[in-house]
């Protein structure tokens, strides 16, 4: 079983490893992009998994007042130099160290995958509670279930370990904490990117998509 000490370990051990590979382009930004767009106002937004910061913190920086959450110390040591001045949080997406109704929005790029299956449904509840009503979130999941750990990710000799959902589980987990779901999209892989693509499902379909992870942008119901 996946175990939070040990992956907050591991990404601090291999947080310019992990730095060095992510993709700054691709269709998970792409999808960012289409999500900010239908934000309104001044928006205050929580990225919670921030990592290293780029490109996904730094992005929504540009435009938002935006908050970056993460369990590794080393992690925020990166985003510090990503995003010069931002505002940056350790703690655990488990139990969100904020204020109820103190975001407009929120998203978690590939770190619900880190989380224990279990507690899975207790981060979508946390952002259920900090995001105001009405306030809008974007995450994302494996597409089919699997739970398991690489002994050398990245081929960094660190062992990462992964409890992904699926998309099913998370779509039902997301409308049990009280979002509906607007928009899925099937997403490529963007430590592999090559301009890789992406595509927009039914949210009742996303079990069926081929791609590896879908994302889910949902409403906080009012
Ligand atoms: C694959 S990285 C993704 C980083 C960044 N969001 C991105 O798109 O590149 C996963 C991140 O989630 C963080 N993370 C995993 N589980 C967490 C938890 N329970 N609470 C806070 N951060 C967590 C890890 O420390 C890591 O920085």
């Amino acid at each position: 079983m996946v175990s939070r000490e040990r992956v907050r370990r591991a990404y601090d051990d291999l947080a310019d490893v992990y730095a060095a590979q992510r993709a700054v382009d691709g269709p998970g930004m792409e999808l960012l992009g289409e999500f900010v767009d239908t934000l309104e106002g001044p928006t205050r937004i929580l990225d919670a998994g921030c990592g290293q910061g780029t490109p996904v913190l730094e992005r929504l920086s540009e435009s938002a007042m935006a908050v970056g959450l993460d369990f590794s110390r080393e992690q925020l040591r990166l985003a510090a130099d990503s995003v010069p001045g931002g505002a940056l949080v350790q703690g655990d997406m488990t139990a969100l160290p904020f204020e109820s109704d103190s975001f407009d929005a929120g998203v978690a790029y590939w770190s619900l995958i880190h989380v224990p299956n279990a507690t899975q449904p207790a981060v979508l509840e946390a952002f259920a509670r900090v995001l105001r009503p009405g306030g809008r979130l974007l995450v994302c999941d494996g597409t089919t279930d699997w739970a398991g750990e690489n002994p050398d990710w990245l081929d960094s000799g660190i062992e990462m370990s992964w409890d992904i959902a699926g998309a099913a589980t998370t779509r039902d987990h997301l409308e049990a904490a009280g979002f509906a779901i607007t928009d899925a999209w099937g997403v490529e892989d963007t430590l592999e990117a090559d301009g890789a693509g992406y595509q927009r499902l039914e949210p009742t379909a996303v079990a069926d998509n081929d791609f590896p992870w879908t994302f889910f942008a949902a409403t906080l119901e009012e």
